[in-house]
């Protein structure tokens, strides 16, 4: 976790109900900082919050430049490295076993929407051995903190987690599994990652972040865990389950109502004895980049093999489109690139493709290429009936998706240039406005 740099401190006691998500969304619409308050009110452990609010941290964060991000996250994917186990780790100094837990007193409470069913850990990522072959997936869930020993768990259909549970479940067995928080940045991207069903997200966490990810066995359960996380909650998902959980204010930026979802119950919360307690608002810039980013390598992966010069996808605004510039060498380029997105991932809804003069991060001038570039008459495509968002509720709103080709037709090209100011991006305006009109 990030523990100097650019982080903003808050020394002032700030109450988890409300108080501290406000604090966090004035500061995401602002300069957009890591965020630390240090006095929680009920708890003595502190929040962070906001450590990947621009795309060029999740970049630093995994030692790459911003530019090279998409191309290496696909590179190293499939090189999953071996984890390491170590006896001793951090993430082990203070241990709490047993029945004197309480979820509700041993963590921080924080309340995060107007309407939310009460406090939830959102910042948490569930690693779990598959039942039968030991592979382990990692993935984020929402919990809500319901008391005692128990939370309750949002698994979205198709998620992987869910059918590590379900098989578990058919055996009439509980899934042990640990809730991990203040993960090495390398298992935070490959929990987000819909890396395929079979492959150990441990493992995928080592390649992304160029070593192995240092392990140690849990104490209360067969599970092995990340020996440098800030927090562990280890415990099991309860076989033939559900309790009602929600509402929430999800990443959409309306509710999920409530649901019945599966339960965790808690054996053991082991952390480091100055331990940072991490919480991510859905639907914040931090959530965005954390969804986004492997969001934008899948599409990569997909769009590379058809198109070899990708300037760089994007996600502006929100996660269910993408936008890709392009060098486009000919015109059948923009059209693959666009069906191979659209085909790429299961959320993305509407994807734009841009020449490589486009800004893919600036949703202004990708608006600027529809209206000046695109031909709607050819340069739509309308898929009927394809599924991308498939929460239960909503998941009809969500059918169908949709193609723009902004690309400017090749044999245009003069036509479509645009300007450039000699001299615009050495001026400095001080140099020429008179002093007594600067301010
Ligand atoms: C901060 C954060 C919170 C998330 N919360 C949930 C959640 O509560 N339920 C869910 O199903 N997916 C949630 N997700 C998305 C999943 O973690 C993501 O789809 C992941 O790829 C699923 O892993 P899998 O491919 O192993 O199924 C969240 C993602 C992030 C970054």
């Amino acid at each position: 976790m990030q523990r100097s740099g650019e982080v903003a401190f808050v020394d002032r006691s700030v109450d988890p109900r409300h108080e501290l998500t406000a604090v966090m969304r004035r500061m995401q619409k602002g300069p957009n900082r890591p965020l630390l308050f240090r006095d929680v009110k009920g708890s003595d452990i502190p929040v962070i919050t906001n450590v990947f609010g621009f795309r060029k941290t999740v970049a630093q964060s995994l030692g790459l430049a911003e530019s090279d991000l998409l191309r290496t996250m696909v590179s190293l994917e499939a090189k999953g490295l071996p984890v390491e186990h170590v006896d001793v780790a951090p993430v082990q100094e203070v241990v709490k076993i047993g029945d004197g837990i309480d979820v509700a007193r041993d963590l921080p409470q924080i309340v995060f929407s107007e309407h939310d069913g009460g406090a939830y850990i959102t910042a948490g990522i569930l690693v779990a051995p598959h039942p039968e072959t030991g592979a382990y997936n990692a993935s984020w869930n929402r919990c809500q903190l319901a008391g005692g020993n128990k939370l309750r768990v949002r698994m979205m259909p198709p998620q992987h987690l869910g059918r590590y549970h379900a098989e578990a479940e058919a055996q009439g067995k509980n899934l042990p599994c640990a809730i991990v928080i203040g993960a090495p940045p390398g298992l935070m991207f490959s929990a987000a990652s819909k890396v395929p069903y079979e492959a150990d997200e441990l493992e995928v966490a080592g390649a992304w972040q160029g070593k192995s990810l240092r392990v140690t066995r849990c104490k209360t359960i067969p599970v092995d865990v990340p020996a440098d996380a800030e927090i562990v909650i280890e415990g099991e998902v309860v076989a033939g389950v559900r309790e009602d959980e929600g509402p929430f204010g999800e990443f959409t930026d309306g509710y999920v109502p409530v649901m019945k979802n599966h339960v965790f119950r808690v054996t053991a919360i082991t952390r480091r004895r100055d331990a940072m307690y991490h919480a991510i608002l859905a639907g914040g810039t931090e959530d965005l980049n954390l969804v986004g980013v492997p969001i934008q390598a899948e599409i990569y992966k997909k769009v590379s093999s058809f198109v070899p010069k990708i300037r760089d996808i994007a996600t502006p605004g929100y996660v269910f489109g993408c936008v890709i510039s392009i060098d486009k060498q000919n015109e059948d380029q923009a059209k693959n690139a666009m069906l191979a997105a659209l085909g790429g991932y299961s959320w993305t809804k509407v994807v734009v493709v841009v020449d490589k003069d486009v800004d893919p991060f600036d949703a202004a001038d990708v608006l600027w290429a529809i209206q000046t570039r695109c031909t709607p008459e050819t340069g739509i495509y309308v898929v009927p009936r394809v599924p991308s968002y498939t929460r239960e509720d909503v998941r009809d709103v969500h059918r169908g998706k949709v193609g723009i080709d902004a690309t400017a037709p090749i044999v245009m090209q003069q036509l479509f240039e645009r300007r450039r100011f000699p001299g615009e991006a050495e001026i400095r305006l001080e140099d020429y406005i008179n002093a007594d009109h600067n301010s």
